[in-house]
């Protein structure tokens, strides 16, 4: 370890059971529970240098400058680093995404949680996965998580409480399930997750019955994923995210995340269900992809089968991998 560098390694991660909703806006702490497998190898590498010569901080971004969003909760993560450490240098960030080329999915969980670890390190803060959770929720709730491998949970955020951080479930080894991404377009989302999430509190009839209804599916998940049942979890998870669609389909106006190619890719998991192909469970996030679900044993035949689906553009398989490392 250089002074005045950090450098570190996240992956993505796909929550099982969904959060949908802040309790806080201000702390950025989830209304709802959120269970998630943390990917490989969806990975996001970054590093952070202080440098004297900095008049402002400095965001490169896959090899290009930032867009001025980015920088901005870039710099808000840095400067409640540089607070806790009394550091008052600016910083070069280089952050880069070894996703598959144009994936579609989102960055942001490993994205933070890669730039929370370097921050802190460049810093001079001694590692501590509790505190680095914490700091990545607060530029997004999922980056808690990708700090942490395996099976990870992020309770619900009490408003006020500053500290709330993800907990780690299970390590990856506990279970070699596998995620087969089915990727239905290319480009950013239409609505974000936290413009989308303000807009279903604020607007659908429904957001209550949600905060009611999630903390039990997290519950589910969670007591699948010890017993490893994967219909167990699998049942729980497809209620999660159609719980969530449902709420956001009735805000106002409606949010809708689905294309065509969504609800053919979901149709063709429960059909492998059906006949038995595959045991294969589908979840869908703030965007229009469909992930699936199975046993590391049936990976080969969901990809197989959910790449014919129209619409479809390509799969990508990913299965759990290991938490935040500093490089
Ligand atoms: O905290 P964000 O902005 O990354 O929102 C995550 C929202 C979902 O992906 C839809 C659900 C989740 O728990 O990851």
């Amino acid at each position: 370890m250089t002074a005045g560098i950090g450098k570190a390694r996240a992956r993505a991660n796909i929550a099982l059971a969904k959060y949908w909703g802040k309790s806080d806006t201000q702390l950025n702490l989830p209304a709802v529970p959120s269970i998630s497998m943390t990917l490989d190898p969806l990975l996001t590498e970054t590093q952070v240098e202080l440098l004297p010569e900095l008049r402002a901080d400095v965001f490169v971004l896959n090899g290009e400058a930032s867009n001025p969003g980015e920088l901005t909760r870039a710099t808000q993560l840095l400067d409640c680093v540089r607070a806790e450490a009394g550091v008052r240098l600016y910083a070069r960030i280089e952050s880069r995404n070894h996703f598959p080329t144009a994936s579609g999915l989102a960055s942001s969980a490993s994205g933070f949680a890669a730039l929370a670890a370097a921050a802190r390190q460049a810093c001079g803060l001694a590692f501590d996965a509790r505190k680095t959770s914490a700091l990545a929720r607060q530029s997004s709730a999922s980056a808690a998580r990708s700090v942490f491998g395996g099976y990870v949970e992020l309770p619900a955020g009490v408003a006020g409480d500053a500290t709330l951080a993800a907990t780690p479930l299970s390590p990856p080894e506990h279970w070699a399930l596998c995620i087969v991404v089915a990727v239905t377009q290319e480009g950013r989302k239409a609505v974000g997750s936290t413009d989308g999430m303000t807009h279903t509190k604020l607007t659908s009839p429904y957001y209550d019955a949600w905060l009611a209804a999630a903390p039990k599916l997290a519950d589910e998940v969670r007591a699948g994923i010890a017993e490893r049942d994967l219909g167990r979890v699998g049942r729980a998870m497809e209620q999660s995210t159609l719980a969530m669609h449902a709420c956001a389909l009735a805000a106002a106006p409606g949010l809708l995340y689905f294309q065509p190619a969504t609800l053919a890719a979901f149709a063709k998991v429960r059909e492998l269900r059906q006949t038995r192909a595959a045991e294969v469970y589908a979840t869908m996030d703030a965007g229009p992809h469909v992930k699936a679900l199975c046993a590391a044993s049936d990976a080969a035949e969901v990809s197989r089968a959910l790449a014919e689906v129209p619409g479809v553009l390509r799969t990508i398989l990913a299965g759990p991998g290991p938490g935040v490392e500093l490089l």
